[in-house]
């Protein structure tokens, strides 16, 4: 059996490691090229990413889904691995103190079959994990997602960032009728911040929603109280591939997340 828990953790400390070193050298932010998710991979994500991969393999041959380093392994391994090495790529080159590192491990070829999640903080180390069937922790202490209900009183995540037009109109209908709208910058870290309650819901309609970004996350919010579910209150199903994009709601509890859903639907 594979101890997961452990390698995860040795994963993200090799990680924070990169991390620390290149946090205030001007190479870590080098362009080394475009990553498999599209997006340009800098010399922080490259070597994060490389880290995580040689910690993974340590176990035996698994498929990788990661965000620099695309599809690879076989694809009838019975481990998946999920990993975006630096989620906030853009707060980390920007000096702006919020990103992560995210690793999922899946069995089987759904979000629903993550096992193991992990993200950690990279600036400040705080480390939330969970595994399927269990809680979720931040440090080793239990976690729980917030039970505001009124939209009135919540503060949730919103993910704006590059959103066409319609997109952007279909949310004011919700952001209108919320006590805050917030985009700290790291899908992955956010939705950590909702699985512990810092953050009422987290909402990404944008159809950029990366399994890079989430899979760890959903893990660990959904362990946590999270409900969520696509636009139009359908469950998550995205398929495990570099390439996919995907739409997502999520609220701390049954309630927040149907007043959500309503108010884009009205949107
Ligand atoms: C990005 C962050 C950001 C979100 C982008 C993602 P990256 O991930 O999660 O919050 O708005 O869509 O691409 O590129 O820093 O790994
Ligand atoms: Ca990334």
């Amino acid at each position: 059996m594979v101890e997961w828990e452990s390698v995860l953790h040795e994963a993200a400390d090799r990680v924070q490691d990169v991390r620390d070193r290149l946090v205030s050298a001007q190479e870590g932010s080098e362009r080394m090229g475009e990553g498999a998710g599209g997006d340009v991979t800098m010399r922080v994500d490259q070597e994060a990413e490389e880290e995580i991969i040689a910690a993974v393999r340590q176990k035996g041959e698994v498929r990788l889904i990661a965000e620099e380093h695309g599809e690879s392994g076989p694809r009838d391994a019975r481990w998946t691995v999920v990993i975006d090495p630096i989620d906030g790529s853009s707060n980390f080159e920007r000096h702006i103190p919020f990103y992560c590192t995210s690793i999922a491990v899946l069995e089987g070829r759904a979000l629903d079959d993550a096992t193991h999640g992990l993200v950690r903080n990279l600036v400040n180390g705080d480390t939330y994990y969970s595994e399927a069937g269990g809680y979720s922790t931040k440090n080793g202490a239990e976690i729980k997602t917030s039970i505001v209900t009124d939209l009135r009183e919540a503060a949730l995540g919103i993910d704006i960032s590059k959103a066409s037009l319609p997109v952007v109109k279909s949310l004011n209908e919700l952001i209108v009728h919320i006590k805050r709208q917030m985009h700290l910058g790291a899908n992955a870290l956010e939705t950590c911040f909702f699985a512990e309650g810092r953050l009422d819901g987290f909402v990404d309609v944008r159809g950029k929603m990366r399994v890079m970004d989430m899979a760890a996350g959903y893990l660990i919010a959904k362990q946590a109280g999270a409900v969520f579910s696509d636009e139009r209150g359908a469950p998550l199903n995205p398929a495990i591939t570099v390439k996919e994009r995907f739409n997502v709601v999520g609220g701390g509890n049954k309630t927040l997340h149907a007043h959500i859903l309503s108010r884009l639907r009205s949107g």
